[in-house]
């Protein structure tokens, strides 16, 4: 298939877009290069350095694309509350810019980033994709948003879409001589934040919150290889239905607190990795834990890397890329 990758540039769509490569498609990359790195683009894609709306009309109208995948997106949930104009705009306005281009180019197939930040704190655990969405940043409300367009462009435009609502994605693409990971600007998570100790970059891990309503009394997350992310985008390409628009949960399914997964870092690492508790970071639900039941029963998809082999990967990748 030929296939546009927007922000194709970044840490999830670049690896995606290697992995959508090796499988023999053709790939073409629009990313503004805000936030990714343009080394990140994967040998093999062509990139078009431009904003949705500058450049998906010029980049579709004619070209014979089959599908887009779609990852350009501002992803800070702090930078969302103190900005929520820019996620709106960046976010909702350039992604309807997409799908007006997508239409007026005939391309009808879509997968979309979306994100667990679009239900909230969740009621119950794990979260269904039934479950209430009631977003508590800009940034999982500007995410929602363009699920709901998704819905009424395929009810109303015949547009195939699936959503994706990624958990916590962590790891590296090393395959196929590939290497690819996450290099933020301003790096948020926490897996990359306890590597950086490891790595001699920082002193100390900060451990926002220890007295959370969980076992170790810090926030449990679901934590989900980005390699077994891509196999999922493939499946969902090719289970894009014209006039249906789906939504799948994205994780593993297990949670692992803070602590655990600092443990597993010292464990990969070998260092020891000092930690140091810090209030609680602003917005944090407690426990986000996917249910990837129907993910796995409608597209037969099912993670292969368990939180080590993330942990490992993430660490081979941030000792190349010093
Ligand atoms: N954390 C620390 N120290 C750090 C970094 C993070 O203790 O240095 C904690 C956070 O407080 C949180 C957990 O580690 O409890 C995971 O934090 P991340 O920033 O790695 O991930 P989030 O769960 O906050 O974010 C993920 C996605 C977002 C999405 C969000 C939904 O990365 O895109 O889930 O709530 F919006």
């Amino acid at each position: 298939m030929k296939l546009l990758v927007t922000g194709g540039a970044g840490y999830v769509g670049g690896v995606v877009a290697a992995q959508l490569l090796d499988a023999g498609h053709e790939v073409v990359v629009l990313d503004d290069l805000s936030t990714g790195h343009a080394d990140a683009v994967p040998e093999g894609a062509r990139l078009v350095r431009g904003t949705l709306r500058e450049a998906a009309f010029g980049v579709l109208d004619g070209a014979g694309f089959d599908a887009v995948l779609h990852f350009a997106a501002r992803s800070l949930v702090g930078e969302s509350v103190e900005k929520p104009g820019l996620y709106w705009d960046k976010n909702l306005g350039e992604s309807l810019a997409l799908l007006d281009a997508m239409r007026r180019a005939g391309v009808n197939r879509i997968v979309f980033s979306s994100t667990a930040a679009t239900y909230g704190e969740p009621e119950s655990t794990p979260i269904l994709e039934t479950d209430p969405t009631r977003p508590t940043n800009p940034y999982g409300a500007s995410k929602l948003a363009i699920d709901t367009a998704l819905a009424e462009y395929a009810r109303l435009h015949g547009l195939g879409g699936v959503s994706l609502r990624y958990f916590n994605v962590a790891g590296a693409l090393l395959e196929g001589g590939r290497v690819q990971g996450e290099r933020h600007t301003v790096e948020t998570h926490l897996i990359p934040n306890v590597l950086k100790v490891a790595l001699g970059e920082r002193e100390k891990v900060m451990v926002f919150g220890e007295d959370y309503p969980t076992p170790d009394g810090t926030c449990v997350r679901d934590y989900i290889h980005v390699v077994d992310l891509g196999v999922a985008h493939q499946l969902a390409l090719e289970a894009c239905e014209p006039g249906v628009h789906q939504i799948f949960n994205l994780g593993n399914g297990n949670g692992f607190s803070v602590r655990e997964v600092i443990e597993v870092c010292r464990e990969v690492t070998g260092h020891a990795i000092p930690a140091e508790p810090h209030p609680r970071r602003s917005g944090d639900p407690a426990v986000l834990v996917a249910s990837s039941d129907k993910i796995r029963s409608a597209l037969g998809w099912k993670p292969e890397r368990d939180l080590r082999a993330m942990v490992a990967d993430a660490w081979a990748f941030a000792q190349r890329a010093r």
